[in-house]
């Protein structure tokens, strides 16, 4: 099976978790584009009635054009389930997410939801993080000041660029990789970063999930915490 087959096995064993009446996130990615397909259909066949909230334009867009109910995070009290996909996740069930410019938006529907989901192929599952580039959405204003604290701090950072033009979030942002190979002490990274001013997020999600389904060759796994 390739790496796509399996996105699409984990989407649609993902689907299987949203009940009748649920508010359900929707997060963001390729694996997620499987998902929210395998979503729409079940909503269309069973005529569920279900409330969704977007992590991104595109995910919103998808599930609009799939005649999904769509609510902004604020016309919501609590989300019951969200289902996201990740870039990188370690057995202590930390993740890095944001390849996808979209994780400031996923933390702030994740934080919200009483239940995390995230759907992965079994190539993101590590036993450290940090081989994948830590993405940080920063305001644009005085960037390059970041830039440079970041580069004295031996962080590699990297601007996100697309056609020699900053790639943008949602939010109208800029993005910021680190290449870190490694990180030791997620927790302490964290703390670092969130209190650097005009980062506005990282995507370091620390005890935010709650359960992991992992497409292998094998079939799907599913990973409780
Ligand atoms: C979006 O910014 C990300 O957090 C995605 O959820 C993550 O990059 C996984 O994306 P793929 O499913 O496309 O690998």
């Amino acid at each position: 099976m390739d790496q796509n087959a399996l996105k699409q096995m984990v989407g649609q064993e993902a689907v299987k978790y949203v009940e009748d009446g649920m508010i359900v996130g929707l997060g963001s990615g390729s694996t997620v584009q499987y998902m929210v397909d395998a979503l729409g259909k079940r909503v269309q066949e069973e005529q569920m009635d279900i409330v969704c909230v977007a992590t991104s334009n595109k995910t919103e867009d998808q599930a609009r054009a799939l005649g999904m109910t769509v609510k902004s995070i604020d016309e919501v009290d609590q989300i019951d389930l969200t289902i996201d996909g990740a870039d990188e996740i370690s057995k202590d069930f930390n993740g890095i997410k944001g390849g996808g410019a979209a994780h400031l938006w996923e933390k702030i529907v994740a934080i919200n939801s009483r239940r995390n989901m995230w759907i992965v192929d079994e190539s993101k599952m590590v036993d450290q993080l940090g081989a994948f580039p830590l993405p940080l959405e920063v305001i644009p204003f005085g960037s390059s000041h970041v830039f440079e604290k970041l580069e004295q701090l031996g962080f590699h950072p990297e601007f996100r660029m697309r056609d020699g033009k900053h790639v943008l979030t949602d939010s109208k942002n800029y993005l910021i990789d680190l290449h870190l190979g490694k990180i030791d002490h997620p927790e302490t990274l964290a703390k670092q970063l969130d209190s650097m001013v005009g980062v506005v997020e990282h995507g370091l999600f620390l005890g935010i999930v709650d359960l992991v389904i992992v497409g292998t060759q094998h079939g799907v796994k599913t990973v409780k915490k």
